[in-house]
């Protein structure tokens, strides 16, 4: 095979991908290799432009490390995180909606009962948090793992304090009690842009878009027989709810931090000024029988 032109080629390169013994590779392949073909040939790019893209994954690649995953922030920027989230989350109505994981959750965090203000030193408004963890029919999970992690008020996690002695603060692993509740104290989260100091900072510019999220707090709820959920609670009222930079909002994730005044909280602590409460009732998804089986 020679002397490709134009649209030869693609039915070339299709014919060389199908001795994938895989047939999922060769599925994949298939379709990469024929919708890549079909978006160069829509945009029609010049060499320098070619050369310009190439540059920009090269980029891309450079600045990932240990704690830099640029090609994810890519995914969640170009709408590509949600969408498998969304194709691999279908028709679940009666359990508690996932949204992107996000670059700053760390493998086991500090663990502390349930009650304790997770804060450290850091200022802001205090932040009561408490909610359920049940099954899809509304039956309590007992010993749910609750990991926990959100934004301070300058929207800065723990991890972006480099070089500081800030160490873990406003994350948490809880373990739901035997009626599936948690609760514990913080600050209120404040919305942030997500990083942009690299390639996809560059890309969001010149596509004319900001990088911010609305406030949120992060949780990850494990329990066994159930798939883990990694999700969200937004703050209600949020300027940036409808331009999320990385598309991961939905209504059933928006939340009132409500205001109260200073007096006895919840759960019988003397406040001296006023906190914000958020409350939320997870509902985990079963893991279903041809996964448990596959496991
Ligand atoms: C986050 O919410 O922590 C996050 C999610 C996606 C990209 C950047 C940050
Ligand atoms: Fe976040």
């Amino acid at each position: 095979m020679r002397n490709f032109d134009q649209n030869s080629i693609t039915q070339a390169v299709l014919e060389r991908v199908a001795g994938a013994s895989d047939p999922r590779v060769r599925q994949i392949s298939e379709a990469l290799v024929r919708h890549l073909h079909d978006f160069i040939r829509e945009v029609r790019p010049t060499q320098a432009e070619w050369e310009k893209g190439i540059a920009f994954l090269t980029d891309t690649g450079h600045m990932c490390s240990d704690t830099r995953q640029e090609f994810i922030l890519l995914s969640d920027t170009l709408g590509v995180s949600m969408l498998v989230d969304a194709i691999n989350h279908d028709h679940q109505t009666a359990v508690t909606e996932s949204t992107v994981l996000g670059p700053f959750y760390v493998e086991g965090p500090p663990e502390v009962a349930c009650g304790t203000d997770i804060s450290g030193d850091l200022a802001g408004e205090p932040m009561y948090v408490s909610g359920t963890v049940a099954t899809a029919d509304g039956t309590p999970l007992a010993n749910a793992i609750v990991d926990v992690w959100h934004s301070d008020e300058d929207g800065y996690y723990d991890v972006q304090h480099t070089g500081e002695e800030a160490g873990l603060v406003a994350r948490a692993r809880l373990r739901s009690d035997d009626q599936g509740r948690f609760h514990f104290w913080s600050i209120r989260p404040a919305a942030y842009p997500i990083p942009h100091d690299g390639p996809v900072g560059k890309m969001l510019e010149a596509q004319g878009r900001h990088p911010w999220r609305p406030a949120h707090v992060h949780f990850m709820i494990a329990a066994p027989g159930h798939e883990k959920l990694v999700t969200h609670v937004f703050v209600a009222g949020d300027r940036y709810l409808d331009s999320d930079a990385v598309f991961g909002v939905k209504d059933s994730l928006i939340r009132d931090f409500t205001a109260h005044p200073a007096g006895t909280a919840p759960d019988g602590r003397a406040m001296d000024r006023p906190y914000c409460a958020l409350t939320y009732d997870f509902r985990l998804n079963p893991v279903s029988e041809a996964a448990s089986q596959a496991a």
